[in-house]
């Protein structure tokens, strides 16, 4: 696949990298990118057989600094909410994916990009990784998501200090914070740590990898009851041969060969 700034990669095992390809404005997410980025995950979403999805920015110096601030200067009332619904969308998108999506933080996440790491399943930084919200410095607030998804991983405490003082946090900090899963040595060792997590991914029933993604997407919905979602999903999971291969092959002590049906 071709885009003008992503870089589109899938490896021999089956994993696809998606890199953010604007290291001189550091990744920022003008409208050209946002629309790579929608379409790399329509199309990512119907090739069999992918295992996961890393997303990550091109350079050493960020993931994505950002939606793009040159885009905001001639933004009415009504052009500026379509464009922050268009994020949405796109970072639904994304945290609706069936297959593991891991966000490898090599530098700032800051606004946009602190967004578009939490839209991911699991986020895996670097040392030098920096994560904040910084849009009240412009007058704007959050657009992404980032209102919303912060209090989800941090609670309300200190997504509302970071949200108010725009304020940047380092990668230990988030860590701790429980807004990352990892901090590695270095881009290669975040990238390794990455593939790792999804060949684990890759070795269990998709059919449930998907319904745990579904079933912790619902507890986050208003108008959904998660409990009733996951009742539903437990039982639907039992209409899919995968569910009789799991347990023959628990039963049987041997590996299960799971077919995604
Ligand atoms: N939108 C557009 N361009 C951006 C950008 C953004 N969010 N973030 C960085 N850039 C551009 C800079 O304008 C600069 O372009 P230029 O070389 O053509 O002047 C280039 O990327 C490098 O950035 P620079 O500011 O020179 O790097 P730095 O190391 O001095 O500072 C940051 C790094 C991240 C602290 C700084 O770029 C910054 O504050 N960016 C904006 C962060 C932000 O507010 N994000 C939320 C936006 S809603």
């Amino acid at each position: 696949m071709q885009f003008s700034n992503l870089l589109w990669e899938i490896d021999a095992d089956n994993v696809l990298t998606i890199t953010i390809n604007r290291a001189d404005k550091l990744n920022a997410l003008n409208s050209a990118t946002m629309q790579d980025i929608s379409a790399a995950f329509d199309a990512a979403k119907s090739i069999d057989g992918l295992k996961g999805i890393i997303l990550t920015g091109a350079g050493e110096k960020a993931f994505v600094a950002g939606a793009d601030i040159s885009e905001f200067q001639s933004l009415d009332v009504l052009q500026a909410k379509a464009l922050a619904q268009r994020g949405h969308d796109t970072f639904f998108a994304i945290e609706r994916m069936p297959i593991p999506v891991v966000a490898v933080v090599n530098g700032f996440a800051l606004g946009g990009g602190c967004e578009l790491s939490m839209a991911c399943h699991l986020r895996i930084a670097t040392p030098n990784a920096k994560f904040g919200q910084p849009e009240v410095n412009l007058g704007i607030i959050a657009g992404y998501g980032g209102t919303q998804r912060l209090i989800q991983y941090i609670g309300k405490t200190k997504a509302l200090e970071l949200h108010l003082t725009a304020d940047m946090i380092d990668a230990q900090t988030a860590l701790q914070l429980g807004l990352l899963n990892y901090v590695e040595a270095d881009k290669n060792a975040a990238l390794e740590k990455a593939k790792s997590i999804i060949l684990k991914i890759s070795t269990k029933g998709p059919i449930a990898v998907a319904k745990v993604i579904e079933c912790t997407n619902a507890y986050f919905k208003e108008d959904v009851d998660g409990f009733a979602y996951e009742v539903n999903a437990f039982g639907d999971i039992f209409n899919t041969e995968d569910v009789k291969e799991g347990v023959a092959a628990f039963l049987e002590k041997r590996k299960p060969e799971f077919k995604r049906k």
